[in-house]
C-alpha cells in the first residue's frame, strides 16, 4: 500500500553531515521524498510537534536539542512507508538499534538519535498537517 510519513532528519545528523547517507538509506529502501525542506523550529513548534510528550523528565532537554540547529523535515511515500521507515530508522536508543539500522550507525543518544519518523497513520496525518500544511 502506497502510504506516506513524517521525518525528521534531526539537527545532530545535520551538523555531523550525515542527511545525505540518511537520504540514501530512505532511497535505497524504495522511498522517495514528496515534500523536504530545511527548518530551524522554536520552542513552541517543538511543544506543538511533541505535545503528547510535554511534561515528561526528558521533554526539556529534547525541547532544547530540536531547536538548537537546522533540522530536515520531510514526506517520505512508498510501500508501507511508516512500518519501513521505522525499521530502517531502528528502536529510540542507538545503543539498542540492530545493526544496519540508521539510528545504529549515525546516533549517538536517546536524545541525539538522528531520526524521528512517525509512529502511526494518525500521527503522520496530524505531523503532516502540523509541518506542511499545504499538502495534508
Ligand atoms: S519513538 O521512536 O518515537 O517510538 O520513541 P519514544 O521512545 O516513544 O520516544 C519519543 C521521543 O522522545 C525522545 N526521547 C528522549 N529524548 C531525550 N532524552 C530521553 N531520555 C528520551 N527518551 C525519549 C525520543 O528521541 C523520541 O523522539 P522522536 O523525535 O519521536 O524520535
Amino acid at each position: 500500500m502506497n502510504e506516506r510519513t513524517f521525518v525528521i532528519i534531526k539537527p545532530d545528523a545535520v551538523t555531523a553531515g550525515h542527511v545525505g547517507n540518511i537520504l540514501n538509506r530512505y532511497e535505497e529502501a524504495g522511498f522517495r521524498p514528496v515534500a523536504m525542506e530545511m527548518r530551524t523550529i522554536d520552542g513552541e513548534f517543538a511543544d506543538r510537534h511533541y505535545a503528547e510528550h510535554l511534561g515528561r523528565d526528558y521533554y526539556a532537554p529534547l525541547r532544547e536539542f530540536m531547536t538548537e540547529g537546522p533540522l530536515v523535515a520531510l514526506i517520505l511515500a512508498g510501500d508501507n512507508a511508516l512500518d519501513g521507515v521505522r525499521e530502517l530508522n531502528g528502536v529510540t536508543d542507538p545503543s539498542k538499534a540492530d545493526a544496519g539500522t540508521i539510528r545504529a550507525d549515525f546516533g549517538s543518544s536517546v536524545k541525539a538519535n538522528c531520526v524521528h519518523a512517525s509512529d502511526s497513520p494518525e500521527s503522520a496525518a496530524s505531523e503532516i498537517g502540523l509541518w506542511f500544511p499545504e499538502l495534508a
